[in-house]
């Protein structure tokens, strides 16, 4: 993994709108065409908070890419940040079972897992 990809998770996690959770995320995701970004951004109504992932997720979609190559998520906790079940499955869509996600904090790289590591059975119409 380059670390442009963990940086551009770290850069946009600064912007993260998380006023009610006070827990600031940011995710990356490379395509052929280049980065795209996301961080949390969280809502008086809870439930309609979107997570970092699908931030990344719906730029790259609107980009016009369709193919995750890797992703990096970034967050400052003392356990590694996974993502949560839903964000696994909305990768999935998009990135196939090897691709590699990697966990950074400032501590640098806090895991690296696997799309299929992470979803080992993910929802499939096909
Ligand atoms: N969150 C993410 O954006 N991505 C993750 O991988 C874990 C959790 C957000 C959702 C919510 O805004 C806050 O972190 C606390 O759960």
């Amino acid at each position: 993994m380059s670390d442009d990809l963990i940086s551009a998770a770290r850069a946009v996690r600064g912007n993260a709108h998380a006023p009610y959770s006070g827990f600031k995320v940011g995710a990356a995701v490379r395509s052929a065409s280049g980065i795209h970004v996301g961080c949390n951004v969280e809502n008086a109504s809870f439930p309609e908070g979107i997570c970092a992932e699908g931030g990344a997720i719906t730029s790259m979609v609107a980009a016009g890419d369709k193919e995750i190559l890797e992703v990096a998520i970034y967050a400052e906790a003392d356990t590694p940040v996974a993502p949560c079940g839903g964000c696994r499955q909305k990768l999935a869509e998009f990135a196939g079972p090897g691709v590699k996600v990697v966990l950074a904090s400032p501590k640098g790289i806090d895991a690296e897992m696997t799309v299929s590591e992470l979803l080992p059975a993910s929802f499939s119409l096909k």
